[in-house]
């Protein structure tokens, strides 16, 4: 059930939330709308993301499943997901227990092109993407969906959003995802063979009814955008891919993929999910697997909380093409303050850095916990001026923006076409489990062509299981000296 979708809003807006003004409503957040609550004064208030968990019926990432993470991968969280920006998921834990025993699973996530204008935004989904697939070591699929931004404005041309989707995959390489291991494919493009099929198979098993209910389409609905949800559904199933999973589908449709995405993506996905809980290969009992998700939270535009930025309009974003110039005085001109009025007021009562647009933007770009955690209580007891913590961030984002400017640069033509070949992928999965992962081979019969849904034989689990009493010692050691150390720390 979308929450609150107004069938107007279907229809993009160029004016950003944060300048309209607006008539009391509740929280709205689908694909095509996202807006915090309005109250009685007009006021736009910050979208609530543990009601979106309620509402959506995901599950939130607490301490515990962020400690497994840390322990099956050997890595420290991201810091979106130790500062709750990556905050739901559904079905994460089942990913973690495939990368522990080496089954097979990929990465899926997306981009609608609809304009050049890529901005800090937009990156978020992306750069969490590329440490998943760092750490995990699989391959990832990059959708970008011309056919739905072309169905999804008035405006805009199919030659339009060809050249946005070509330009919008160079900003998504130069994020610096590994050529060996992404495929980023656009519908136009790649629909055809297996991924048309299973495009059908998933449309044929959503009535009109449950399109409804779901994005809350009318009958002025264009039958194009009524169906578009199974297009965008149809890269959760690997049969979907078969030059990277192999062409045994009796095996490809046993493995599921983890969609890392911002939330409003997930009713697209809850679909999904339900069709492939009612599918079966073939008429057999094997099923299809129903896609993960792991979820964002959106970045506020410049004017404030309950908003998020807008590429058609300049002064609500930080872009990546921004000078560092343009950077420094948007954030001082337009960067939405929880300072006090006075010097005086701020000094006795202190900042909230809730509110901050500044502090918001250090939560997300700046790497160091312990510095952050200095600028808080330093801007929340008033002894941090609001031009101060402005200074900080904006150097944050000046050296974002300056490295992802430095990495586009080289992004060329033939990248593209590298990355958006029909073409194997290479990948190891999990260094420490028994591989088992299926991949094509590729020219130089390289990876090995197995197909495999990825069952381990008794040897591999018994190896398995004193890998994990090895890993479980290690971690019980480390929290030891840790715990040791932070007393001694003691003054
Ligand atoms: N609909 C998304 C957008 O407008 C693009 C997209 C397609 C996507 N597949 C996805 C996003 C999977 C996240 C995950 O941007």
């Amino acid at each position: 059930m979308a929450t609150n979708v107004n069938a107007e809003a279907l229809k993009e807006s160029p004016i950003p939330d944060a300048i309209e003004k607006h008539a009391a409503s509740k929280q709205t957040v689908d694909p095509y709308n996202v807006q915090g609550e309005v109250g009685e004064d007009g006021v736009v208030k910050a979208i609530d993301y543990n009601k979106l968990i309620e509402e959506f019926g995901t599950k939130k990432i607490d301490q515990a499943l962020l400690d497994r993470l840390e322990r099956v991968t050997g890595k420290k969280p991201h810091r979106f997901l130790r500062r709750g920006i990556v905050f739901s998921h559904r079905d994460l834990e089942l990913i973690l227990d495939r990368y522990e025993k080496g089954e097979p699973f990929y990465l899926y996530t997306g981009r609608g092109p609809s304009s050049d204008s890529v901005h800090v935004g937009h990156t978020i989904p992306f750069e969490f993407t590329k440490w998943l697939q760092d750490t995990f070591d699989v391959p990832l699929v990059i959708m970008m969906t011309d056919d739905e931004k072309y169905l999804f404005s008035d405006k805009r041309t199919i030659e339009e959003v060809e050249g946005y989707c070509s330009n919008n995959a160079k900003d998504i390489i130069a994020v610096g995802f590994d050529p060996n291991k992404t495929f980023i494919f656009s519908d136009f493009q790649y629909m055809g063979g297996a991924f048309y099929k299973n495009v059908v198979r998933l449309s044929k098993h959503i009535t009109l009814n449950q399109a409804r209910a779901i994005f809350g389409f009318n009958d002025s609905t264009n039958i194009g955008r009524i169906h578009f949800g199974s297009i965008q559904g149809a890269s959760s199933w690997a049969s979907s891919f078969p030059h990277i999973f192999g062409e045994d589908e009796s095996k490809t449709v046993a493995i599921p993929c983890l969609i890392p995405c911002a939330i409003d993506q997930d009713p697209y996905f809850r679909m999904t999910r339900d069709v492939s809980a009612r599918l079966k290969y073939k008429n057999s009992n094997i099923s299809y697997a129903k896609p993960a998700l792991i979820h964002s939270r959106f970045l506020d535009a410049l004017q404030g909380p309950g908003t998020k930025m807008s590429a058609s309009v300049d002064e609500s974003a930080i872009f990546m093409r921004d000078t560092p110039n343009q950077i420094k005085n948007k954030i001082n001109k337009y960067a939405f303050s929880g300072g006090k009025v006075t010097v005086e007021e701020h000094r006795e009562k202190g900042g909230d850095t809730n509110v901050d647009v500044a502090f918001q933007y250090l939560r997300f770009f700046l790497e160091d916990d312990e510095e952050l955690e200095k600028i808080r209580v330093a801007y929340e007891s008033g002894d941090m001026l609001t031009g101060d913590l402005k200074a900080i961030c904006i150097k944050e984002l000046q050296t974002y923006v300056a490295a992802f400017q430095e990495r586009r640069a080289k992004v060329d033509d033939e990248a593209v076409k590298l990355f958006m070949t029909t073409r194997p992928l290479k990948w190891n999965g999990n260094p420490r489990a028994p591989i088992v992962v299926p991949q094509v081979q590729n020219a130089d019969g390289e990876a090995a062509a197995e197909g495999g849904d990825g069952k381990l034989t008794k040897n591999q689990l018994k190896k398995l299981e004193k890998q994990k009493q090895i890993e479980a010692k290690k971690a019980q050691k480390a929290k030891e000296k840790e715990e040791k150390d932070k007393a001694a720390a003691q003054p």
